[in-house]
């Protein structure tokens, strides 16, 4: 016996985002640690990056950046029937983040649950969003990355504290006429959970610098190929490069051996709000709108890849 389903398309609708107000330079940092300006923009490329402060929650945060994005998008949030939120950040492990953000939001009680893939998060989330609503599950979706790792990093470790920062980006997904977001490709490897860890409730990060730069650059690399091929398109055709804003450096490198056109566009935000985590794609890609660099039918490449170690990426095209 087989089910009489029809099979829908999903697209992005609209982007939001949410940055804390709290700037925080290089400089800053040096008064706390023992740094420089020179050694955190020659080593991971970030000038400044933004601290929540007590009253910015990974709730707060998510709800703003989902206004945005249902602003963006057209929508209300009455037309919302689910809401997955990926953090690596939570306060608490019980209950999950989503259904306050939908309750917030106004959503008329929508399928909702958190997603911890770390860094790779919102490119999770996106594919289950995409998917629920191609077999119908949903309808219109929202995703939201959202981080308050300022939570979990420790100030005086001159490693992390440098990198980590927090935020919350968003984006509406809902049907369309033809299939506008690819398949993920997506991967782990688990044999290495210590490079970038959180022990247990009472500890903070630890993170294997090296062993994550190498991993980034050796084996998620070859996957931008895989998540073309995916899509049915190659490098060629990809406008826009967003890759999770983890370090300069690691973009840096992957560009190098990539067959991407030369006027590509490759979001940079890692400048200006640094490491954060599962929100930092959804915030790239609001900058470049912002500043008029994705526009309206580009084809975007993003991948995720963080701890886990976990990766995911895919082909979408701009709202
Ligand atoms: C973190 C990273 C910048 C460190 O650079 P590195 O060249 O590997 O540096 P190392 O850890 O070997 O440390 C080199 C020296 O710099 C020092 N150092 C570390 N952080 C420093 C800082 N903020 N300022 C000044 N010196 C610093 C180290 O203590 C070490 O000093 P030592 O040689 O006297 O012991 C680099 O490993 C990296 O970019 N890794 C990827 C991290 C990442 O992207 N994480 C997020 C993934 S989602």
């Amino acid at each position: 016996m087989s089910l009489n389903i029809d099979r829908r398309s999903a697209a992005i609708l609209g982007f939001g985002a949410y940055r804390p107000s709290t700037v925080v330079t290089n400089d800053d940092l040096a008064q706390r640690v023992d740094t420089d300006d020179d050694w955190i923009t020659s080593r991971v490329g970030i000038k400044e990056r933004r601290f929540a402060d007590e009253s910015e929650t990974i709730v707060s945060m998510a709800v703003e950046a989902s206004r945005d994005a249902l602003a963006n998008a057209g929508i209300t949030a009455e037309d919302l029937d689910l809401v997955i939120l990926a953090t690596c950040t939570a306060v608490s492990q019980l209950p999950s983040a989503a259904p306050q953000v939908a309750h917030i939001l106004g959503a008329k009680a929508p399928g909702a649950y958190d997603v911890n893939a770390a860094c790779a998060g919102f490119c999770y989330a996106l594919s289950q969003a995409s998917n629920a609503i191609q077999v119908g599950d949903a309808t219109t979706a929202l995703v939201v990355g959202v981080e308050k790792l300022t939570d979990w990093v420790d100030p005086q470790d001159r490693s992390t504290c440098i990198i980590f920062a927090d935020g919350a980006g968003a984006a509406i997904v809902g049907r369309s006429e033809t299939q506008q977001i690819g398949p993920a490709v997506w991967g782990s490897a688990g044999d290495r959970p210590e490079a970038i860890i959180v022990r247990d409730r009472d500890s903070l990060m630890e993170m294997d610098g090296r062993a994550v730069f190498r991993w980034a650059t050796t084996e998620v690399r070859p996957q931008i190929e895989k998540i073309c091929t995916a899509a049915g398109i190659t490098m060629r055709d990809i406008d826009v490069f967003v890759p999770h804003q983890a370090n300069l450096r690691i973009t840096t490198n992957m560009l190098r051996a990539l067959d991407f056109r030369e006027d590509v566009v490759v979001a940079k935000d890692i400048e200006y709000s640094g490491n954060t985590s599962a929100a930092s794609i959804p915030l790239a890609i609001q900058r470049l709108v912002a500043d008029g660099l994705a526009r309206s039918g580009d084809k975007v490449l993003t991948i995720g890849f963080g701890a886990g170690l976990t990766y995911a990426g895919q082909i979408f095209v701009m709202p």
